[in-house]
């Protein structure tokens, strides 16, 4: 009966392009210095994607690792949810592109923009097809090429970002307690913190959009700080308290990697101690919609997500958007 399904994460995939640009790489092309990236980032360096490859190639390559980690074919997948601020093409999407690419020929497919949020935003709707009987195996992907819309003269933004991809296979489960809650949440009055301004139907590409820069990222920096923090820490208690759960009784917090001190104050705020909150963003900068599950696939890989723990999965982004998961692993 639809409502007693329980959905589960069954396995994860992860693909990063191998060409690294780090700090001093940057010294090189910005008026930037590594001590001022790591003090006020954290941030080491960032992993590039090669001009011939774009967000659906590092979705697929994510995609099938991830589905290796099951019995399933790709024919068998049901519905596949790319989740990018960055997709190849403005139509058709991209998970069109991926769904074709893998050979998954029964499987509906959509993208997903909601920024940094992307990812939990996938998971959440993801799990109600699950658990609504619709499918059974759901790929949702994490992906985002931001090299490819940041200005590198622009010394503000272009430290930051990363390329990367991510994917989750979703089952349905009768073994454990699955997904726990889920809190999404958007607050558009912040839209302009966080923009592409032209390339839509507001300002079609352009001459003069292309000289004014206007198909690169704007943001700004220290709002979305003080919202991230903020939000982080009100999500994560909302999501414990809807499963009747405590703080103490989490045993990873995966956060959005936009900023180490973002992470830190949420961290601190909290009161969870560092070994519970993963951080890798010295070695991938921000990877947009993909830092939740690359974060995720670091912690299977290396054995600290365990079955059975308590894990919460917090992002914020563009939109602006935020929004958490809690499940049981
Ligand atoms: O994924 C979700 C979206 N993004 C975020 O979550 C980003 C959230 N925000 C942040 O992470 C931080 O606000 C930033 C890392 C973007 C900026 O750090 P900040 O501590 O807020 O610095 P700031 O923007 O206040 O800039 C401080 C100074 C400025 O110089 P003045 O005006 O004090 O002389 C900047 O011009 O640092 C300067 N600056 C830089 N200096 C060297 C800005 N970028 C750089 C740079 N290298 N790359």
């Amino acid at each position: 009966m639809p409502g007693l399904l329980k959905t589960a994460i069954t396995s994860v995939g992860v693909s990063l392009p191998e060409k690294r640009l780090t700090n001093s790489d940057l010294e090189k092309m910005v008026e930037t210095s590594d001590n001022w990236i790591v003090s006020r980032t954290g941030i080491r360096e960032r992993r590039i994607l090669g001009k011939e490859r774009a967000a659906s190639d590092l979705s697929v390559d994510a995609g099938m690792q991830a589905l290796k980690g099951t019995a399933l074919n790709a024919e068998e997948i049901d519905l596949i949810i790319v989740c990018t601020s960055t997709p190849d093409f403005p139509v058709p999407s991209t998970a069109c592109v991926v769904q074709d690419a893998m050979g998954a020929t029964r499987a509906a497919a959509f993208d997903l923009n909601a920024g940094c949020t992307g990812f939990v935003y996938g998971l959440a709707v993801g799990r109600q097809f699950v658990e609504s009987g619709t499918c059974e195996n759901v790929m949702v992907i994490g992906v985002d090429i931001i090299s490819r819309i940041v200005d590198w003269e622009d010394r503000a933004t272009c430290v930051l970002f990363g390329d990367g991809a991510g994917a989750a296979i979703l089952q349905p489960t009768n073994a454990g307690r699955g997904f726990l809650a889920t809190d999404l949440r958007s607050d558009g009055s912040g839209a302009e913190m966080l923009i592409v301004p032209a390339g839509g139907s507001r300002l079609p590409a352009s001459e003069t959009t292309v000289k004014g820069k206007e198909h690169f990222v704007r943001m700004n920096g220290n709002e979305i700080f003080k919202f991230a923090v903020r939000v982080i820490e009100d999500i994560t208690v909302n999501l414990l308290k809807k499963a009747d759960e405590e703080v103490e009784s989490l045993d990873l917090l995966f956060l959005h990697q936009a900023n180490s001190r973002i992470i830190e104050a949420a961290r601190r705020r909290l009161g969870l101690p560092a070994e519970k909150v993963p951080i890798n963003i010295d070695r991938y900068g921000n990877t947009s919609a993909a830092s939740i599950p690359i974060s995720l696939h670091e912690s299977v890989e290396d054995g600290t997500l365990k079955k059975g723990d308590l894990v919460a999965m917090v992002a914020f982004g563009a939109g602006l958007t935020s929004g958490g998961v809690l499940l049981e692993w």
